[in-house]
């Protein structure tokens, strides 16, 4: 028997603990317990040492803090190997003759999920999440795991998982036969008990496994919708090809086809962009000034203006758990404003994204008005009335007047300075701008304006909101547009140069598409409609410089009625809502070009793409150096989250450095 009382030290990372004949191995590298060099050696030392030591039987693995192994190191990724690597670290686990056993206590995702399938048993805490998010980094698993999980659960279930990404919480892995156990106490002690249940008995290999039998035409179906999702991304379609592969390959065949995969992806342009996203979102959390300010806590929250935005913001409120107050002018409008937010959680409940529990909670916390003065408990308000600075600013004032002197009024406003908005208040100190993307419930970006009188402290309260609402909160400085919409005008700007230059609508639509984008910029306008855009170059026509360069097509188009994708007509004709070319357009391009003397010539894709692309990162570099954007990976993260730029491009400003 060994010393109860031994404790090893194996690495700085990785810890020993006799508990009688079990070795608990556990892996403290916080915060997440990243799989690091030090980590994977003090892992390797920990299984020379089991299998020299006689007085150890099993060992068991398992994590310090929230998470099992949070993956490899991704701060290593792109310099030279260290040894062991994490396949020989894993191969050496599931080779140890006692048996090994994965105690997920948080966390196992990638290279977390690789050593918990190379153990002999995995027994999980209930709150525990298993999964492969490597296509989200642009790499597939490279330590056996799209040849280990599909032994275990299935290619179905492996090809899922591998091929978007998504984590599985323990129920579900149990369900599939990815773990074998949830602890039903305490963790550690069930999987001593666990450990004991196996000792001296032939180890299990996840690799010797025969892959359960999986539908063969089920999985090619899942293939190609994933596929389709994934549009433009080599990940994935990889992740899955050898997942499947599994139920025909050998273990060694499949096993030489995923190294040599993972390092072709490893090193792609497309893995590069997407570390680059990785890491530019845990930069947007650190926030100049915002470093040890306290959030103030919230738990009422108003919404005024409950339209498409309105209530968008409020399902997004009450899915996280906040009371509700919505306010619209009159009753009729509250009411039809409540109706619209049921609607959605409705849909959410349909859809499984909520249960009826959940459905019934948010709803009881829910309560509408047309009186303004039922928003004085609020903690924060936030305003989605029509974008009208008369409209706005007097709700304002009325707000300022009815609500605690510590509670944050938030605007939505896309395009209106907040800051004249603020001035207009008493308190122009707890004014910040909340800038949210339709629709607001499921779009993840939220821009969080500082306005220039805002305390730390409002802004850190609308940040932490945004965060507590499951989004992206990016900060912004003041301006027109703030950091998305500035960057938008200069893309819609250089598009119109393009399409006086002589490209057309839809070779401009074809090019942007190829290169990732969701919709090609006239199929966005068309889709927002080109009215507000209309208006707001009439607004500025007196004051425009006349020697600026002024494309007038979009002017002639709204004259025509063609008022985008509502109306029928825009840039394209909508025929059974199917975006079709019109000549009628490129006979009016046609006549503007010749109006200016203008020669078109025929502009090739490349070129294209990047004008456009260029036109973003000057505009992102004019937003940096006026301080409105902290870094340029908080503007990349803007495009990707709130304009349908290719995360696997890196976002204007990354791609436009390459
Ligand atoms: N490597 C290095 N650092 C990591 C990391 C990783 N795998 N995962 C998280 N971190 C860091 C973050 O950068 C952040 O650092 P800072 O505080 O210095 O900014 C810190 O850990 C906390 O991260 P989060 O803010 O994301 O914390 P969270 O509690 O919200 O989420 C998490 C925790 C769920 C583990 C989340 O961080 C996450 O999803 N991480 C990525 C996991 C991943 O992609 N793993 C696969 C790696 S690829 C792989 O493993 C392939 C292979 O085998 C070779």
């Amino acid at each position: 028997m060994v010393d109860v009382t031994t404790s090893l030290t194996f690495s700085d990372t990785v810890s020993g603990k006799a508990e009688g004949d079990v070795l608990v191995v556990t892996l403290n590298n916080p915060p997440v317990n990243a799989a690091s060099a030090e980590l994977r050696q003090g892992l390797w030392r920990a299984l020379d040492h089991a299998r020299s030591d006689n007085a150890v039987s099993a060992v068991v693995i398992t994590g310090a803090g929230k998470s099992f192994v949070a993956g490899a190191d991704i701060k290593e990724f792109g310099k030279p190997q260290v040894d062991p690597t994490l396949p020989a670290v894993v191969e050496k686990i599931e080779a140890s003759e006692k048996p090994v056993i994965a105690a997920i206590n948080g966390v196992a995702l990638g290279g977390g999920c690789e050593i918990a399938l190379a153990a002999h048993a995995r027994i999980a805490h209930s709150k525990a999440k298993l999964g492969f998010p490597e296509v989200k980094l642009g790499i597939v698993p490279g330590a056996g795991g799209t040849q280990r999980l599909p032994r275990l659960v299935g290619c179905l279930e492996a090809v899922e998982m591998i091929g978007t990404g998504k984590p599985v919480n323990a129920e579900k892995a149990f369900g599939i036969g990815l773990i074998g156990a949830i602890a039903k106490g305490d963790l550690l002690s069930d999987a001593l008990a666990l450990a004991q249940s196996l000792k001296g008995k032939p180890v299990l290999r996840t690799s010797e496994r025969i892959a359960p039998r999986s539908d063969q035409a089920t999985v090619q179906n899942t293939i190609a919708k994933i596929t389709l999702k994934a549009k433009g991304q080599m990940a994935p379609g990889e992740a899955m090809r050898l997942a499947a592969s599994a139920s025909t390959l050998s273990f060694t065949q499949g096993l030489s086809d995923e190294r040599e995969t993972f390092l072709r992806l490893r090193d792609s342009d497309q893995a590069k962009a997407l570390r680059h996203v990785f890491f530019a979102e845990r930069d947007a959390a650190k926030v100049d000034g915002l470093e040890h300010v306290e959030p103030l806590p919230l738990n009422k929250i108003g919404v005024c203006g409950l339209g498409l935005m309105g209530a968008g913001i409020a399902t997004a409120l009450l899915s996280a758990g906040y009371e509700l107050i919505g306010y619209e002018r009159d009753e009729p409008a509250a009411e039809a404003g409540k109706a619209r937010i049921l609607d959605i959680l409705g849909k959410n409940l349909k859809s499984g994204r909520i249960d009826q529990a959940d459905f019934e909670r948010q709803a009881a916390n829910l309560a509408t008005t047309a009186k303004l003065r039922e928003l004085a408990p609020c903690d924060l308000v936030i305003e989605a009335v029509f974008d009208d600075m008369t409209i706005k600013t007097e709700l304002f004032q009325k707000l300022d007047l009815v609500i605690r002197s510590d509670a944050i009024l938030a605007t939505n406003t896309s395009y209106l300075d907040p800051d004249a908005l603020a001035a207009e208040t008493a308190h122009p100190e707890r004014v910040i701008g909340l800038h949210f993307f339709s629709p607001a419930n499921i779009m993840r970006l939220v821009e969080v304006v500082r306005c220039a009188q805002a305390t730390p402290q409002a802004v850190a309260t609308g940040f932490a909101l945004a965060k507590k609402l499951g989004k992206l909160p990016i900060v912004t400085g003041v301006c027109e547009g703030f950091i998305g919409n500035s960057i938008f005008s200069a893309y819609r700007r250089e598009a119109e140069f393009l399409l006086e230059d002589g490209a057309l609508p839809q070779e401009i639509d074809a090019a942007m598409e190829d290169y990732g984008m969701a919709m090609g910029p006239f199929a966005v306008f068309d889709l927002a409609g080109l009215e507000i855009a209309w208006a707001r170059r009439k607004r500025e026509a007196p004051t425009r410089d006349p020697e600026a360069r002024y494309v007038d097509i979009a002017d002639r188009l709204c004259e025509a009625g063609r008022l985008g994708q509502k109306s029928g007509r825009g840039w394209y004709s909508y025929e059974a809502g199917k975006r079709t070319v019109d000549s009628a357009v490129t006979e009016m391009i046609a006549q503007s070009r010749a109006a200016k003397g203008i020669t078109p010539r025929a502009i090739a894709s490349e070129e294209i793409v990047k004008r456009l692309i260029g036109a973003m990162a000057d505009e992102g570099k004019t937003l940096l150096d006026k301080a409105i954007a902290a870094r340029a990976s908080d503007i990349d993260l803007v495009m990707i989250n709130g304009y349908g730029f290719p995360a696997y491009r890196g976002g204007p400003m990354f791609a436009a450095s390459r």
